[in-house]
């Protein structure tokens, strides 16, 4: 992406791709768009991709390939061991990250696997910047405790701090110190802070969390599923970056984690996940639980055409024109929303734009869900489907009673490569209408709720019949037209 000035002054994100290969998608009617939320139990989860015109539930797996990327997937070297196309991602993750050893595994969220079975007694806890879901449930699967020391800035909604995904470092000190260090697993900084609106730490940060971490001899793990927004982030936006190349900075956050692991989903625009480190040790004993959950050592639950793409997808990650992208097009989706008084997270992050719930629907009280109500009001007046990043998306807590999310956040996530400015104008527009409009959304009740991570498989009504009422005035204002 080059940010290019028009005539007008006007400063116009360009693409530096083009499109080879294209999918149709439809947007189908709103008296259809009602009856799919409802059917899906207002779970954008739990909706059918035919029926959905816009797919902003996720970047994970859905990041357009390269045409490098598609032609590498014929050069995968098929076998159960020792495939050539994992020694080739081995070289590339050594020369991208400096370290020896990698081991595979079928997504992120395995790899969350293996550490913490490895890692995590019962007792211990885990310290992070922010928690994510899958990382959080495994951490709890295996009974250890979660703490998450995020900045206070981290949180608020509206800022313009640049690092917002920055451990309070006092509070880490305090924390271990409260603990004692021998009953902490290890210390996990995520890149691009998922669950607060995709925010980065700075590389300052992260020095001044390893410092901590070598003091009290504490393993440092990085998830970097969501490394390339963090670094695009630290290029433009932090004073020590502006001159290193997106490899060196890559190179000078590897070097103060001890483990970094990613799902391939995001990074490397591909499928699948792996765990890297020099400690030989640990490695031996990952791979002892791959091949118990995973597969082989050199698979590790993947395609091994996913491997060759993980493998370009890797090293076109280093190239700012590329990883700039999404971020360029979130910071517009976040401006346009701004400018209409829309409340977002500011400053925008990475992954997708997000709104405030919490802000936008400040009639609805958090027991009624006002991020899922949102996401279920956007799908209906845009065909859009997001995420819901709030209450729905904690488990409720050990004694049964609901945990309230800090954030009410709606997701609408801009994979790689997919959506055209269009999209996002579209979108943003009917978003304006739909806060224009913002008392006719109402809340959202359980009908289904499983135990574990209940965002992904439970179902919701709403509390009144407020969905008919919001379709009503939408064919008052938009008349025919989709
Ligand atoms: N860590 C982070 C920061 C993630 O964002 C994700 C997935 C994972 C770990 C787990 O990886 O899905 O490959 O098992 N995030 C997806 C999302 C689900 O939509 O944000 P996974």
């Amino acid at each position: 992406m080059q940010t290019i000035k028009l005539m007008s002054g006007e400063n116009l994100p360009l693409e530096m791709h083009k499109t080879k290969i294209v999918r149709k998608i439809s947007l189908i009617p709103i008296e259809e768009r009602l009856k799919c939320i409802q059917e899906a139990g207002n779970n954008s989860f739990l909706l059918k991709n035919k029926d959905v015109f816009l797919d902003m539930l996720t970047d994970s797996g859905v990041n357009a390939m390269s045409d490098r990327q598609q032609s590498a997937l014929f050069l995968a070297d098929d076998t159960y061991g020792g495939s050539q196309s994992f020694f080739k991602l081995n070289e590339t993750t050594k020369k991208i990250f400096g370290k020896e050893f990698l081991v595979p595994a079928h997504q992120g969220r395995a790899c969350e696997n293996i550490l913490c079975r490895l890692l995590v007694k019962p007792g211990n806890v885990v310290i992070m910047n922010f928690h994510f879901t899958t990382t959080k449930a495994h951490v709890v699967l295996n009974e250890g405790i979660v703490e998450q020391l995020i900045i206070d800035e981290g949180v608020k909604s509206k800022s313009d701090f640049p690092f917002k995904g920055n451990m309070d470092i006092k509070k880490l000190e305090e924390c271990i110190n409260k603990y004692g260090p021998d009953k902490i697993s290890f210390v996990r900084m995520e890149a691009g802070t998922n669950l607060i609106g995709g925010q980065p730490f700075s590389l300052q940060n992260l020095k001044e969390v390893n410092e901590v971490c070598k003091k009290y001899k504490i393993l440092l793990v990085l998830d970097a599923s969501l490394l390339t927004d963090n670094l695009y982030f630290m290029k433009v936006r932090e004073e020590n970056c502006k001159n290193m190349s997106i490899e060196e900075i890559t190179r000078a956050i590897s070097d103060l984690c001890d483990i970094i692991y990613f799902s391939a989903r995001k990074l490397g625009c591909a499928r699948g996940g792996a765990i890297i480190t020099n400690n030989k040790e640990l490695f031996r004993k990952m791979q002892e639980i791959t091949v118990l959950f995973e597969g082989f050592i050199t698979y590790g639950g993947m395609s091994i055409m996913e491997i060759e793409a993980i493998n370009v997808g890797l090293q076109e990650s280093m190239d700012f024109e590329m990883i700039n992208q999404t971020p360029i097009f979130i910071e517009f989706l976040v401006n346009e929303f701004t400018k209409n008084g829309i409340p977002a997270i500011t400053p925008p992050g990475g992954l997708g734009a997000h709104l405030d719930a919490k802000e936008f629907c400040k009639h609805i009280p958090q027991s009624q869900f006002p991020a899922a109500s949102l996401i279920a009001a956007i799908y209906i007046v845009a065909g859009a489907r997001g995420m819901e990043r709030g209450t729905v998306s904690e488990d409720r807590n050990l004694d049964g009673t609901e945990h309230f999310a800090d954030m009410e956040l709606v997701r609408l996530a801009v994979p790689k490569r997919v959506f055209s400015l269009s999209h996002l104008k579209f979108v943003a527009d009917r978003i304006n209408w739909l806060y224009k409009n913002r008392e006719l959304i109402g809340g959202l009740e359980w009908v289904e709720e499983p135990k574990v991570l209940r965002f992904f498989l439970g179902k919701l009504k709403a509390v009144n019949d407020w969905q008919e009422k919001l379709v009503k005035k939408f064919k008052e204002d938009f008349g025919d037209s989709l």
